[in-house]
């Protein structure tokens, strides 16, 4: 098999590690790919988001397989441009990829199939009427950009001050882009957050090991909001009786909805719930693996990830045959000081050489390059330091002795991955 992946960070330097493992891969091309993906794959400087750039690139490259990173590529169509020419994908249609496109869209969706949601107060293309709405709703209050806004499209506002500010920076001040032009409005949920994603071929479905992120960039839940800071996954997280009402109540009225709808999934469904005192409850869903998620989770792979890949696009998923790692794993990310803000790049990385062999470890790549011989930053998340072991406890610490040998100038990282999370913040403000 020739596989093309489309991507450049953490999560698809775990795909394509896993996948190079498979005795029938014989070939990875990786768009843009990144400094660590260039080790393991032909890295080729296409955008991810250009979908007609990566159509250009797949007739020139014809693929057995290829297979989509981050979501806009699938937003854009992606998996619609290939579907016609009759190219082996994995990745939702346009259509299907409004689940995480629009929270509108998978709000209303949510409400007609009665999957369990945070209840929505109202969604708003204008203002004056979200201003208006603010009269009639409870405190705190969760505010939502509709469209796709790089982790900074959700807010929870403690009182009108707040949730007007958002509403005039989004609606009125354009700061989100189009994204934010229509918001929803949503009760808080709370609870204990967990990541559930599932791969589906439109019928058949297996779920990955449950995960959980740590969003904030602080310890103890502190700071905004990152595109993920850490994610674990472990036996414990989500015992069976829970996994069967998530997978009762949510996944498979998901699934059935879709299809019923007459836009039948094919891919990851990531379905971010909250644990709630009433039951899980769906906080969003993205049509993708999560990043950092997806190394947790491939760290737990026991079996050949291209041929599981071939079968759902071919419509052949087979769910009896995935195992998995007993134990835990755990994805730890190294950050540019700054991030989610401003921050530098161009730092030399040391620390690197021989230290999966000497560690255990897994060090995959997100925001770095190579400058002549040296290996850069080039991002606001780094590195993932990622293990697998038969307890929590032993990958946490392989990890982090791991990561303690790791250096580049106002290297960041957060010193609680998998800890407890108690009662966590739900969002930055
Ligand atoms: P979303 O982009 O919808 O995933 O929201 C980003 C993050 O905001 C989630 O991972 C949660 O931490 C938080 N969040 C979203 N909706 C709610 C809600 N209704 N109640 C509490 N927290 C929420
Ligand atoms: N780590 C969260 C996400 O990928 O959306």
């Amino acid at each position: 098999m020739k596989i093309l992946v489309v991507g450049g960070g953490g999560r698809e330097h775990a795909l394509v590690w896993k996948l190079k493992q498979s005795p029938r891969v014989e070939k990875i091309w990786c768009a843009p790919g990144n400094g660590g993906i260039s080790q393991d794959a032909e890295c080729i400087p296409v955008d991810a988001g250009d979908v007609p750039a990566l159509v250009n690139l797949a007739e020139r490259l014809r693929p057995d397989l290829t297979v989509v990173g981050p979501e806009l590529p699938l937003v854009n169509g992606i998996s619609d441009a290939f579907a016609v020419r009759k190219w082996p994908i994995v990745g939702p249609s346009r259509m299907a990829a409004q689940l995480e496109g629009s929270k509108v869209f998978s709000k209303e969706f949510l409400v007609r199939h009665s999957i369990p949601t945070a209840k929505m107060y109202g969604s708003f293309d204008s203002a004056e009427t979200a201003y208006a709405a603010l009269a009639n709703v409870s405190w705190p209050l969760v505010i939502k950009a509709d469209g796709l806004c790089a982790g900074k499209g959700v807010v929870l506002a403690a009182n009108a001050d707040e949730a007007r500010e958002f509403i005039a920076r989004a609606m009125e001040e354009n700061e989100l882009g189009p994204g934010g032009h229509r918001v929803l409005l949503e009760e808080v949920l709370e609870g204990e957050e967990l990541s559930f994603i599932i791969l589906t071929d439109g019928e058949r479905s297996s779920p990955m090991v449950p995960t959980r992120d740590h969003k904030r960039v602080f310890d103890g839940n502190e700071g905004p909001n990152t595109g993920g800071m850490g994610a674990y996954s472990s036996d414990q997280l989500l015992p069976a009786s829970l996994r069967e009402t998530v997978l009762s109540t949510i996944v498979e009225p998901t699934l059935r909805g879709l299809a019923a709808e007459g836009i039948p999934y094919q891919g990851f469904l990531y379905v971010g719930l909250m644990l709630t005192t009433e039951g899980p409850k769906v906080l969003e869903f993205n049509c993708r693996l999560g990043d950092p998620e997806a190394q947790a989770i491939v760290a737990r792979m026991d079996f050949d990830l291209a041929e599981l890949l071939a079968d759902v696009a071919a419509k052949r998923l087979n769910r009896s045959d995935l195992r998995w790692k007993n134990g835990a794993s755990v994805c730890l990310v190294l950050t540019s000081g700054g991030y989610p803000g401003k921050f530098e790049t161009g730092k030399r990385i040391d620390g690197l050489t021989g230290i999966e062999h000497n560690t255990g470890v897994q060090i995959f790549h997100s925001g770095t390059k190579h400058l002549g011989d040296l290996l850069v930053t080039n991002g606001g998340r780094v590195l993932g330091v990622t293990s697998a072991a038969p307890s929590l406890e032993e990958a946490l610490s392989m990890a982090y002795k791991a990561a303690a040998g790791i250096r580049f100038e106002n290297m960041h990282y957060r010193k609680d991955i998998g800890a407890a999370p108690g009662r966590q913040k739900a969002v930055a403000n």
